[in-house]
C-alpha cells in the first residue's frame, strides 16, 4: 500500500492505474509511428515522469529532446503568449514531433507550442497528454491522445507540482484546500 502525502485529499489515479494506462497508450504510439522514427518531446518540467514511463514503453525508434516554455507569467492565469525558457536542439525540419504533456488546461500552452513547431515545417506534429480538463479550455486544443479525462480538481504528483512541491509523488492526488487557500 503507498502512503498518501498527508497534503494529499484523496488519490485520483493509482501509480499502477497509471502505469497500465501508459502501456496502452505506448501500443497505439507505436503503431502511429511504425516505419518513422519521431523525435518525443518531453515538455518540462510537469512531463517528465510520464515522458520517461512512455518512452520506455515504446519500441518505435525514436530520439528525445526537451523544451521548456511557460504562458503563466509570474502569475496562476494563463496569459495566451508563449514564452520559450529552452528551446529544443532537435532540428525538427521533415521529422514526426511527438508532443508530450502532463496536463491540458485553457489550452493555451499548447496552441500556442503546437503553432509555434508547425512554423518549422515538420512532417507531422502529435500531442499526448497525461491528464486533460475538457472544462477549463479557452482555446480549440484537442490532444490526438489522452491517458485520462479528469474533473476540474487540483492535482498534483507523478511529475505535477504546487509551488514545485510534490513532483515526486508515485499517484495522482487532489490536494488538499488548505494548502493553496492559506498559501
Ligand atoms: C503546466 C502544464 C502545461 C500547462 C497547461 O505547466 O505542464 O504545460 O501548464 O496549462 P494550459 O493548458 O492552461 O496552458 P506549468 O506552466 O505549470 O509548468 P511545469 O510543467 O514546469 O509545472
Amino acid at each position: 500500500m503507498v502512503e498518501v502525502h498527508p497534503n494529499v485529499e484523496y488519490v485520483m489515479l493509482t501509480g499502477q492505474q497509471i502505469t497500465r494506462r501508459v502501456k496502452m497508450v505506448a501500443k497505439q504510439l507505436d503503431k502511429l509511428y511504425e516505419g518513422r522514427k519521431p523525435v518525443v518531446v518531453c515538455i518540462l518540467k510537469g512531463s517528465v515522469i510520464f515522458f520517461s514511463d512512455l518512452i520506455r514503453n515504446m519500441k518505435t525508434p525514436l530520439t528525445i529532446d526537451f523544451m521548456a516554455v511557460s504562458s503563466y507569467g509570474n502569475g496562476t492565469k494563463s496569459t495566451g503568449e508563449l514564452t520559450i525558457k529552452k528551446d529544443l536542439a532537435t532540428d525538427i525540419k521533415g521529422r514526426d514531433v511527438l508532443i508530450v504533456e502532463d496536463i491540458i488546461d485553457s489550452g493555451n500552452t499548447l496552441y500556442n507550442l503546437k503553432k509555434l513547431l508547425n512554423a518549422r515545417a515538420p512532417a507531422s506534429v502529435n500531442i499526448v497528454t497525461l491528464l486533460d480538463k475538457p472544462e477549463r479550455r479557452e482555446v480549440p486544443m484537442e490532444p490526438e491522445y489522452t491517458c485520462f479525462v479528469i474533473e476540474d480538481e487540483f492535482v498534483v504528483g507523478y511529475g505535477l507540482d504546487y509551488a514545485e512541491e510534490y513532483r515526486n509523488l508515485p499517484y495522482v492526488g487532489v490536494l488538499k484546500r488548505s494548502v493553496y487557500e492559506n498559501a
